[in-house]
């Protein structure tokens, strides 16, 4: 990525068709990553590695994922990570919207549990902290994030799965790519463009990359963003914008510097939030 990264105009997931029994499933994804989602598990998938969804709230991700499993033609085993909770705000803002009926408490496992029945046979639901579960070492085929909300996590999670990310056929989605609140994934990014070629851009905010090159100990070392300041991650986000000129994404970047100066030596994502509001008040 040093040089001008090539904008790569196809899109073969726009014709993606959804089901209703996976429509139906709340999502944060709008309906265009949810069609990239799923064409990804279809078609750059294979039966010797997983497919492993980063915080997948009450199932969204995770069904368009095993949806597109389950027309790929192979067994791959699909693995679901997140605390599974939800504030009430988040039940009143997200859920019940979408037609899930009002429920007590915070706990959303079963909810998602049942969200994701139809494919359980292939499914690993993991519960807790992601940092403390971890992942056992096999490889990794498709590795979707959406929990990277903090710098320290993300150099948690990094060291824990990118290891098995397969040189060559590897694709790792940022769900969270152009959110101006985490300026650390386009540093962490940045570090590794030597381990990574960025593969597709979909709107609103999804970049998926492809792992060209093993992962080595020493990349990782390098990648760590928890301690970067605020002028090396401007610095990072300043590099991207210019490579990847022609994408379309100057202005989601920019917005990132903004909200980053606006919330100096912040590192977890709803902090800035909170500032970045404060900031345009
Ligand atoms: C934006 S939501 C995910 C939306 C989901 N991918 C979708 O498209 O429907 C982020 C999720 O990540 C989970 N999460 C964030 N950090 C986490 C962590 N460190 N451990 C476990 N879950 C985490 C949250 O519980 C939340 O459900």
């Amino acid at each position: 990525m040093q040089h001008a990264v090539k904008w790569k105009a196809a899109t073969p997931w726009a014709s993606e068709r959804i089901p209703p029994h996976v429509a139906r499933v709340p999502t944060m994804l709008r309906p265009i990553e949810g069609r990239f989602y799923q064409w990804l598990a279809r078609t750059q998938t294979a039966a010797d590695a997983a497919v492993v969804d980063l915080g997948a709230f009450v199932g969204g991700s995770s069904a368009r994922l095993a949806h597109g499993l389950s027309q790929s033609g192979h067994a791959a085993r699909l693995h679901v990570y997140d605390r599974f909770t939800a504030s009430e705000a988040l039940k009143q803002r997200m859920l019940y919207p979408a037609g899930v009926a009002p429920f007590p408490g915070e706990d959303t496992f079963e909810l998602a549990k049942s969200h994701l029945a139809p494919w359980h046979r292939r499914i690993t639901l993991h519960r807790g902290r992601i940092e403390d579960i971890g992942w056992c070492g096999d490889p990794i085929r498709v590795l979707c994030i959406d929990a990277f909300k903090s710098a320290d996590a993300t150099d948690a999670m990094v060291a824990q799965f990118f290891p098995s990310l397969v040189p060559g056929r590897s694709v790792v989605v940022h769900q969270d790519f152009l959110q101006p609140t985490q300026p650390w994934l386009v540093a962490l990014m940045w570090a590794l463009r030597d381990v990574f070629e960025p593969l597709a851009y979909v709107r609103h905010a999804t970049i998926a990359f492809r792992c060209t090159r093993r992962i080595l100990p020493s990349h990782l070392r390098k990648a760590r963003v928890a301690r970067l300041s605020d002028e090396d991650l401007l610095s990072a986000i300043a590099k991207s914008r210019r490579a990847y000129a022609g994408w379309g994404i100057g202005q989601p970047l920019r917005r990132m510097e903004t909200v980053l100066q606006a919330s100096p030596g912040c590192r977890v994502a709803h902090m800035m939030t909170h500032e970045r509001k404060r900031f345009a008040a």
